[in-house]
This record gives structure tokens, sequence and C-alpha cells, in this order.
């Protein structure tokens, strides 16, 4: 057999495994379809679930409202670059960001319809463990408003509570955030048709498993941010689409990953279904028959007691009480 035949037939026998696929992570490349054998550095509330879904948070511990998942291995996101300088002899050496981009299926299940706390975030930083960064309305990301720029954090977040402190638009959108919870450039979570250019909404905590592609042009130092339903193909135009640098963004070595933040009372399942990365090139495509299922979650209707006037357990109460609070923020 020729060495690419059984490079092949490994292969082969590697996306056969369990309905996972685990590519080689060296070369800057990976793809998860649920993660069961995935080695992914996990803290907080983070947890594989036993049929491969990541959950980023699980309301049922309620002391903690935090989870990270991170890629274990940290990949290089800058290439050095040596340009010659024509006027002069002397060569100037630089880093230059590399293009990169990453694709993930997500789902937010709040236990009741239409409440729902904080959001989920894709990250890129440059340490795995981000376990001191607060939780709540800081997503698990930093521990002020506006961090500073040695934290050197990209976020794509999804944003499911609108907080004035942090601009935020609504309480469903989709940001981009360098090194601060305020959005560099934000939308309502929605998708651009490319039958007809409509735009069509869409509600994160939906319980909808949805898709999202995070893609960066290190020529045209360009972001794009694009979400659809996991039965759209990925949407021609982006929903968001931000020229920035990431050269001063990101150090060489940087870890990609999730973090989720959830409150206490009304609790909210992020979780991440699938999950593919790239380096230099597209994410592998993530083949949506693999993925694990979602558990059977509700639907629930929004609770008779909110609409009761007389909430008879101080459980109640407190829900009522944060379900008011988050109804009303
Ligand atoms: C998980 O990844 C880390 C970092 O790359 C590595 O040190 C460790 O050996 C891996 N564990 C397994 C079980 O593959
Ligand atoms: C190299 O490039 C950096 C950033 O563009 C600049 O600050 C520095 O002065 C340059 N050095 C030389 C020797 O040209
Ligand atoms: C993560 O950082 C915290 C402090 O910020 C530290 O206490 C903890 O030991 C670190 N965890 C790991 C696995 O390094
Ligand atoms: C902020 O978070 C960083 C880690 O992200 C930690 O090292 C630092 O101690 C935290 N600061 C405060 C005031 O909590
Ligand atoms: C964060 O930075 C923005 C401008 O970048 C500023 O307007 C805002 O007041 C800052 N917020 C805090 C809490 O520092
Ligand atoms: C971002 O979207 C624009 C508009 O569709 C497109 O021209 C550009 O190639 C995209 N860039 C990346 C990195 O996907």
């Amino acid at each position: 057999m020729h060495s690419r035949s059984v490079l092949a037939l490994g292969l082969l026998l590697l996306l056969s495994l369990d309905g996972e696929v685990a590519l080689a992570a060296e070369d800057g490349q990976f793809a998860y379809q649920g993660f069961v054998t995935a080695n992914l550095t996990l803290d907080g509330l983070a947890t594989v679930m036993p049929n491969g879904l990541l959950l980023l948070t699980d309301p049922v511990t309620e002391y903690k409202t935090t989870g990270h998942a991170f890629h274990p291995a940290p990949l290089r996101f800058l290439k050095s670059s040596t340009t010659s300088s024509t006027t002069t002899t002397t060569t100037n050496s630089t880093a230059m960001a590399r293009s990169f981009s990453a694709t993930f299926v997500f789902a937010i299940s709040s236990r009741y319809d239409g409440l729902t706390s904080y959001g989920l975030a894709f990250v890129v930083a440059p340490t795995s463990n981000l376990s001191a960064a607060n939780g709540g309305r800081y997503l698990g990301l930093l521990n002020a408003t506006n961090g500073t720029a040695s934290d050197r954090i990209l976020a794509v977040e999804l944003d499911t509570i609108m907080d004035a402190a942090f601009r935020d638009i609504n309480s469903n959108h989709v940001g981009i955030n360098v090194n601060s919870l305020i959005s560099r450039q934000a939308k309502p979570a929605g998708y651009y048709s490319d039958e007809n250019g409509v735009f069509q909404d869409l509600r994160l905590n939906s319980r909808q498993p949805m898709q999202v592609w995070v893609d960066y042009n290190a020529q045209a130092r360009r972001l794009n941010v694009t979400l659809a339903p996991i039965q759209v193909r990925k949407p021609r135009n982006p929903l968001l689409s931000e020229v920035i640098d990431l050269s001063a963004v990101t150090t060489d070595k940087m870890y990609v990953g999730f973090s989720a933040s959830a409150g206490l009372s009304i609790g909210t399942h992020h979780y991440v279904l699938g999950w593919s990365f790239s380096l230099d090139g597209p994410a592998p495509p993530l083949d949506f028959s693999k993925l694990p299922s979602l558990p059977r979650l509700g639907p629930k209707p929004r609770p008779k007691i909110l609409d009761a006037v007389l909430p008879l357990v101080t459980t109640s109460l407190v829900i009522v009480v944060l379900a008011a609070v988050f109804f009303f923020l």
C-alpha cells in the first residue's frame, strides 16, 4: 500500500471513531463533532456530557456561574514576516497575525421561555486559565468593563442580556469584543438570506442549534462573524464585518475556546455541539449527522408561577424576583 492510502485509511478510521473526528492539531487545525474523546481544558461549570455535548454552564451548581473550555495546546497566531525597506538597507522584522477560521454549533436553553441569563463567547486568549475572570455580566472574560491591552482577548459574544453599562444594543445580540465587554461592533442576532438579502431574526436563547463562523483574513485585516440556523448554508454576507489588525491583539501563542456565564436561579444551559478550527485556511466543515443531540429540555412555557399572584414557597419567590429583574432590565 502506498503511504498515501495508508494515511487515507488512517484518517478514515479516525473519522469513524464513535462519530467523533479528531484531526491533528499540530498544524493548527482540528475538528470536534461532539467532545467525548476531545482533550479540552475545562474549568468552572464546564463539563462534557456522556453523549459528547459540551455543557459550559449548568444551572444546578449555584455557587459558580462560569465555565470555560479551551483547546489544550496553544496555537501560533503570529508569523514573523521580514519586510525589507527599499529606501534603506535595514530589514524590519515584525510579527503578523495569521488568518484563521473557526466554526461551531451552539445552543442556549433556559429553564423558562423568554428568561435567560448572560451568554456565551468564542474566545482567543493568551491563557487557557480564565478562572479568575468575573462571571455574570462579564461572561467569564474579564473582571472589569474595560480590560487593558495586556489582556489580549478577542471574543465573539452571543449575549442574551442587555447591559447599559456595556452599551449593549439589545438582549439578543452578537458582538466583536477586544479587551473589553463593550463591543467594537454588535448586531441583533440573525442573518442575511442568500435568496433575497432580507435580514432574518434569530433568537439565541431558542434551544435551537445554530452555527457561527468566525473568519479572519490577515491580508485584508478583516474579521467576519456569521450566524445561521444549522439548516441554512453559510450565508454569503456576514452579520458582522470589522476591520481589525489582530497583530496588535494576539501574542504568538494563543488559546482558543469558549467562555459562558449564567445567573443563579434562571437556569441557562450553554451548549457547544461541535467545533472546528484552522489557521491559514477554512475550518473543516462539521458533519451535522455526527453532532450529539440536545437533551429534551422542554419547551416549558413560561412558568405559571410567574403569573400567579401568590407564590407559595421561597424558591418560587426567588425565581419570580429574579425573573422580574431580568425581564425589565
Ligand atoms: C491533552 O493535551 C495536553 C496539552 O497538549 C497534553 O499535555 C496531554 O497529554 C493531552 N492529554 C491526552 C489524554 O491526550
Ligand atoms: C519596524 O517596524 C515597527 C512597526 O511598524 C517600527 O516601529 C520600527 O521603527 C521599525 N524598525 C525599523 C528598523 O524600521
Ligand atoms: C488558574 O489561575 C488561578 C488564579 O488565577 C490559580 O489559582 C489556578 O491554580 C490556575 N489553574 C491552573 C490549572 O493553573
Ligand atoms: C482580574 O483577573 C485576572 C485574571 O484574568 C487576575 O489575575 C486578577 O487578579 C483579577 N483582578 C481582580 C481585581 O480580581
Ligand atoms: C470603558 O471604555 C469606554 C471607552 O473606550 C469608556 O467610555 C467607558 O467609560 C469605560 N468604562 C469603564 C467602566 O471604565
Ligand atoms: C468578509 O465578508 C466580506 C463581505 O461578504 C467578504 O468580501 C470578505 O471576503 C469576508 N472576509 C472573510 C475573512 O471572510
